[in-house]
């Protein structure tokens, strides 16, 4: 008996396991009911009474270490009572942490705000729904005029008209409203119109939208401000050209092109074999919108410019459907990047 307890005594301590399974197969072996210390408890009635005393110590002793030794080895694999993994390889590789990666709207946002903060524009925001006053009226949209009809403007309210903004220049009024020139902001923001969803219409898109007031502002400036913010945007090389256009809140109003980033204005499938694409609207805020917004004409002037977030991400990442946009599909949103 003496010898057995001996033996197992040191079998325990010299036993090395690896998995979870092999615990319990080494436990059910010596401890369980009809196991090797088990047993030995059982033949305990045949010693001799001289001996019970030292040889039932021992054998507490044994199934003491037993039972020490499955904590210990549960402990090693990281599943017992103990908190400290030891055993473990700590320089093995960790499994890295699934990271998210930037929506490529923000990225573009993020970019575009970035080069016009470099030019002292800051941001400006404003509710996205809003009265009529903000959306059209104070922006020189006559009751009736045509113009109105070309947003495809989402109704919350008749009468009185409340809005979900189409566009980013009601920001405009709300800052003039509530600021003293000079201003000088940039208005990001998600903007509604009921359109037919496709690859090339939305329900909402992110503007951003640019206004300027101060004494002496040209025509110039604007063109300065947006070719600085082309060659930053695209390429040190990019061209840009202004085509009159018309909007209610500007005068003179112009539509901007810059030189196609993707054929370099030779002409390609993107660029419909012109050269060029369309990124933006602007113009000189109208004289109406100055005085409806309380600063005074005579003194002041500026320059606005609106732009689609979408329109310049798909020219910077080849987006071909808008729709990509708002499914959430990580497949194409982790190719854009990572957050942190
Ligand atoms: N708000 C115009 C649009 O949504 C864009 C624009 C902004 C044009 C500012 C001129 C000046 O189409």
């Amino acid at each position: 008996m003496h010898e057995k307890i001996k033996q197992y005594l040191q079998e325990i301590e010299d036993i090395s396991i690896e998995g979870e399974k092999e615990i319990e197969e080494f436990r059910i072996k010596y401890l369980g009911k009809n196991g090797l210390v088990t047993g030995l408890f059982t033949d305990f009635k045949n010693v001799i009474p001289e001996e019970k005393k030292q040889v039932g110590a021992m054998l507490n002793k044994l199934k003491t270490a037993a039972a020490e030794k499955i904590e210990q080895l549960k402990t090693e694999l990281g599943s017992g009572t103990g908190t400290v993994a030891a055993g473990k390889d700590l320089t093995l590789p960790a499994t890295s942490a699934v990271l998210g990666a930037r929506h490529p709207i923000s990225l573009t946002r993020k970019e575009i705000i970035s080069i016009f903060a470099r030019q002292g524009y800051t941001v400006a925001e404003g509710p996205e729904i809003v009265d009529d006053w903000h959306n059209f009226s104070a922006l020189n949209f006559p009751p009736e005029h045509p113009a109105r009809d070309m947003q495809d403007t989402i109704f919350i309210n008749k009468d009185p008209d409340v809005v979900l903004r189409t566009h980013t220049s009601s920001v405009q009024v709300l800052t003039m409203e509530n600021n003293k020139p000079p201003i000088r902001i940039i208005a990001p923001g998600r903007v509604y119109r009921n359109e037919a969803i496709s690859a090339r219409a939305h329900v909402f898109f992110h503007q951003i939208e640019g206004l300027y007031i101060d004494k002496g502002v040209s025509f110039a400036d604007l063109k300065q401000t947006l070719l600085y913010f082309a060659k930053e945007m695209f390429a040190a090389d990019t061209k840009i050209r202004l085509r009159p256009s018309y909007f209610p809140f500007t005068e003179p109003s112009a539509e901007m092109d810059i030189s196609c980033n993707l054929c370099g204005g030779v002409g390609c499938g993107f660029c419909k074999k012109t050269g060029w694409v369309e990124i933006l609207g602007c113009g000189m805020v109208d004289p109406n919108v100055l005085e409806n917004c309380g600063i005074d004409s005579t003194i002041y002037s500026g320059f606005a410019f609106g732009m689609g977030v979408e329109r310049i991400t798909n020219l910077k990442y080849q987006v071909k459907d808008l729709r990509m946009f708002s499914e959430n599909d990580l497949r194409f949103l982790s190719q854009f990047e990572t957050a942190f």
